[in-house]
């Protein structure tokens, strides 16, 4: 899928959403190392990425053409600062594939100025232009700037999994499930 919108950020800067093509491949990988690297609340640890550039430029340009999925960067000053995207659950069985997954990363250094917000209402417009009908995402319970977000999205809480991650340090990390229904 393809998207492209300009904000402005609450400190007045502009910053350029639009779909991640091959050209980012760098710059998205660098990018996921870097907020990966800053939160527990992610799935993955930094050094959990087996992805070689090129694999990132193929899985971009597969998310480019592809009518139901995307990537989408945000870039301030022509630095990629975060991302988000939305995936199918498993488009090859029918009773799911009314189904997507939500996920976004932001740099620390850009929170609090308005990109997550702006990413998580352009994936919604994505997936409801994909013509999903639920929108899903986990998230770690004490993300609490997180579920805020989503909560002020419409996202409802549906469940949880005491026992979601297990983390480094050897503590359990509880998920709340949520989801969004788009019609
Ligand atoms: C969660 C995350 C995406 C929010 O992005 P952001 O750009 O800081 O969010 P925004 O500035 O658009 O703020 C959107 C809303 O989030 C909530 N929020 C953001 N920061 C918050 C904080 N420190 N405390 C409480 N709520 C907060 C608020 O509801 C806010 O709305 P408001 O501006 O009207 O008050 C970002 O912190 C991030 O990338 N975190 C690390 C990765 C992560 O946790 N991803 C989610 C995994 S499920």
């Amino acid at each position: 899928m393809e998207y492209r919108e300009v904000i402005v950020l609450k400190d007045g800067r502009t910053c350029l959403l639009r779909n991640g093509t091959e050209v980012d491949a760098k710059a998205l990988l660098d990018i996921f190392v870097l907020t990966h690297g800053q939160t527990d609340h992610l799935l993955t640890y930094a050094d959990e990425c087996m992805m070689t550039v090129d694999d990132e430029a193929s899985y971009l340009r597969g998310k480019t053409e592809s009518s139901r999925e995307i990537e989408i960067i945000a870039l301030v000053d022509g630095t990629v600062v975060g991302s988000a995207g939305i995936e199918a659950l498993d488009a090859t069985k029918e009773k799911i594939r009314h189904r997507a997954e939500f996920g976004i990363s932001i740099d620390r250094a850009y929170w609090g100025l308005g990109i997550g917000r702006a990413l998580t209402r352009a994936c919604i417009a994505c997936a409801r232009k994909a013509g999903y009908r639920q929108l899903e995402l986990d998230v770690v319970a004490n993300n609490t700037a997180a579920i805020s977000l989503y909560q002020s999205e419409g996202f409802v809480e549906w469940g949880r999994n005491p026992r979601g991650f297990l983390a480094h340090e050897g503590c359990w990390q509880e998920l709340v499930l949520m989801r969004l229904e788009l019609d």
